[in-house]
C-alpha cells in the first residue's frame, strides 16, 4: 500500500467554508489523502479563504508567504488557494505568488480530484469558473464515518441582492439552490452518522428555491418541513437571511415546526432609512421592526441575532443614531458588528468615506449597546428550563457541553449527559460566554 498523502486545510471566514472545506477534505480522500493538523507534515496545503472584510488578498499572500520556507525544504508540497479570494484574484494570484499550485473558486469544487491529479503530473491550476452545475453533484458521497451531533448542510448559494457594500454577488455568484431531494438524502446519510443538528448554509438561504422531488420549486419553509420528517434529526436551523425574503410560510414554520429551533439571524445592517436605501438594501427600519414582530408572534421566545455595518459611506451622527434606535426596538440576543471596509468593485466602495476615528467609535458605541443586550438575554435564562444538545466535554474535568435552542452554550456536570443526547436543563448560572446549569431529565 502506498502511504497516506497528508492534507491540511486551513478554513476562514463563514460556515459555508467550514462545510466546502469538509467536502474538498472528502473529494481528495479518494486519491490517498488524509487530514493532518499541521502544515509542517503536509503534502497539500489548501487555504479556503474569506474575501468579505478588509484587505482580504493581502492577508492570503502574507499567510502564503509563511509556507516558503516548508516549499523550499519539500519542493513537492502542492499550495492550492480555495474560496473567495481565490475567487476574486484568479490568474493574478498565480503571478504573484509562484509558489501557488491551485487557485480554485468556490464553484468549481468537484473540479478538485482531476486538478489535484493535474499538479502530481507537474502542472498549476487556475479553476474560476461559474459552472451550470451543482458543485456538490460530482463530489464523491459523504464516506459513512460517523460525526459529532451537529452539522452544516450548504442548501443554496451565491446572493442576488447586490447590497452596496458586498462582494458576495461577484464572488460567490447568483443564487443557485440544490435540489430538495439531494438535500434530504444528505441529511438523511448525516443522521444515519450521528447528526441530531442540521444548520442548513446559504448566502441568503431564505431565497432557497430549489427543484422539488416531484417538479415545482420548494421553498425554505418547505424544504425545513419535510427535513422535520426525517427520524432521529431532531434540530433545524438555517443561516444567514435576508429580511426581504422571510416569507409568510416561514414565519409561520418558526411557530408551528417544533424541530425548527427559536433562533434567527436576521441582519439588518443600518437603522437608518436614509443609508439602508444607499446599501441598496429594499427595506426600510420600519419594516424591519414589522417583520420581526410578526416573528415574534410566531414565536415569542425566538432569539433574535443580527448583523450591522457602522460607518458606511455619508452616514452621519444622526444615521448612526437610528442604528442605535432599531437596536433598542429589537433587542437583539446575538450580534456581529463591523467597520464598513470599501470592498473594491462595489458600488460603495467608490463613494465618500467616514472618517475611520468617527467609524470606530460609533463601532464601539453599538458594541457597548449590542453587549448589554446580549448580556441581558443570556442572564434573563437563569432559572429557566432550557433544552440542550450536548455536543462534547467542557473545559473543566466532569463537564459536557452543549447548545440550548437559543444557542447558548450550555454546560452541566452530570455524568447522564452524553455527547449526541438532549436533555432539559435548569439554568442556575450566567457566564461571560455561557450558561451553567443542572440536568431535570430528558
Ligand atoms: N464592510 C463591512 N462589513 C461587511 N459585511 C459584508 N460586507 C461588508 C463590508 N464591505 C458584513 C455584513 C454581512 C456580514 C456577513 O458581513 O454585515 O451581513
Ligand atoms: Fe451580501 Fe447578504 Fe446583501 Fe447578498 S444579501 S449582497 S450576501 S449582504
Amino acid at each position: 500500500m502506498t502511504e497516506p498523502r497528508k492534507l491540511y486545510v486551513r478554513t476562514y471566514g463563514c460556515q459555508m467554508n467550514v462545510y466546502d472545506s469538509e467536502r474538498m477534505a472528502e473529494a481528495l480522500a479518494p486519491a490517498g489523502y488524509v487530514a493532518t493538523d499541521s502544515p509542517d507534515d503536509a503534502d497539500m496545503i489548501l487555504l479556503n479563504t474569506c474575501h468579505i472584510r478588509e484587505k482580504a488578498a493581502e492577508k492570503v499572500y502574507s499567510e502564503l508567504g509563511r509556507f516558503k520556507p516548508l516549499k523550499a525544504a519539500r519542493p513537492d508540497l502542492k499550495i492550492g488557494v480555495a474560496g473567495c479570494v481565490a475567487q476574486a484574484e484568479g490568474e493574478e494570484m498565480m503571478r504573484r505568488q509562484p509558489m501557488v499550485d491551485l487557485v480554485i473558486g468556490p464553484q468549481s469544487y468537484h473540479r478538485l480530484p482531476a486538478l489535484e491529479a493535474k499538479l502530481r503530473e507537474g502542472g498549476r491550476a487556475v479553476e474560476t469558473e461559474f459552472p451550470a452545475e451543482d458543485k456538490f453533484d460530482h463530489l464523491p458521497q459523504r464516506p459513512k464515518a460517523t460525526r459529532g451531533p451537529t452539522a452544516f448542510l450548504t442548501v443554496q448559494e451565491g446572493c442576488d441582492k447586490f447590497c452596496a457594500f458586498c462582494v458576495v454577488p461577484y464572488t460567490r455568484g447568483a443564487e443557485v439552490s440544490r435540489p430538495a431531494a439531494r438535500v434530504l438524502s444528505e441529511a438523511r446519510d448525516l443522521v444515519a452518522r450521528g447528526v441530531r443538528e442540521v444548520t442548513l448554509l446559504g448566502q441568503n438561504v431564505n431565497a432557497y428555491h430549489g427543484e422539488g422531488p416531484e417538479g415545482g420549486e420548494w421553498s425554505l419553509a418547505r424544504l425545513v418541513r419535510a427535513l422535520a420528517e426525517v427520524e432521529g434529526l431532531e434540530r433545524i436551523r438555517y443561516t444567514t437571511s435576508h429580511p426581504n425574503d422571510m416569507d409568510d410560510d416561514l414565519i409561520a414554520a418558526h411557530g408551528d415546526c417544533a424541530k425548527l429551533m427559536p433562533y434567527l439571524h436576521l441582519p439588518v445592517q443600518a437603522g437608518s432609512d436614509r443609508i439602508l436605501k444607499r446599501m441598496n438594501r429594499k427595506h426600510t427600519a420600519e419594516s424591519y421592526i414589522r417583520l420581526i414582530e410578526r416573528i415574534r408572534a410566531a414565536r415569542p421566545d425566538i432569539l433574535i441575532s443580527g448583523d450591522f455595518i457602522v460607518g458606511f459611506p455619508e452616514e452621519t451622527e444622526e444615521d448612526f443614531r437610528a442604528t442605535l434606535d432599531l437596536v433598542e426596538a429589537v433587542n437583539y440576543g446575538y450580534a456581529f458588528s463591523f467597520k464598513y471596509s470599501p470592498r473594491p468593485g462595489t458600488p460603495a466602495a467608490e463613494r465618500a468615506q467616514v472618517d475611520p476615528a468617527e467609524a470606530q467609535d460609533r463601532l464601539e458605541r453599538l458594541q457597548a449597546l449590542l453587549g448589554r443586550q446580549q448580556r441581558a438575554v443570556q442572564d434573563a435564562m437563569v432559572g429557566r428550563e432550557v433544552s440542550v444538545l450536548f455536543e462534547k466535554p467542557g473545559r473543566f474535568p466532569g463537564q459536557m457541553a452543549g447548545k440550548s435552542e437559543y444557542l447558548h452554550a450550555v454546560h452541566v456536570e452530570d455524568p447522564r449527559a452524553e455527547a449526541g443526547s438532549i436533555g432539559r436543563v435548569r439554568v442556575t448560572e450566567s457566564h461571560p460566554n455561557s450558561l451553567s446549569g443542572v440536568l431535570v431529565g430528558d
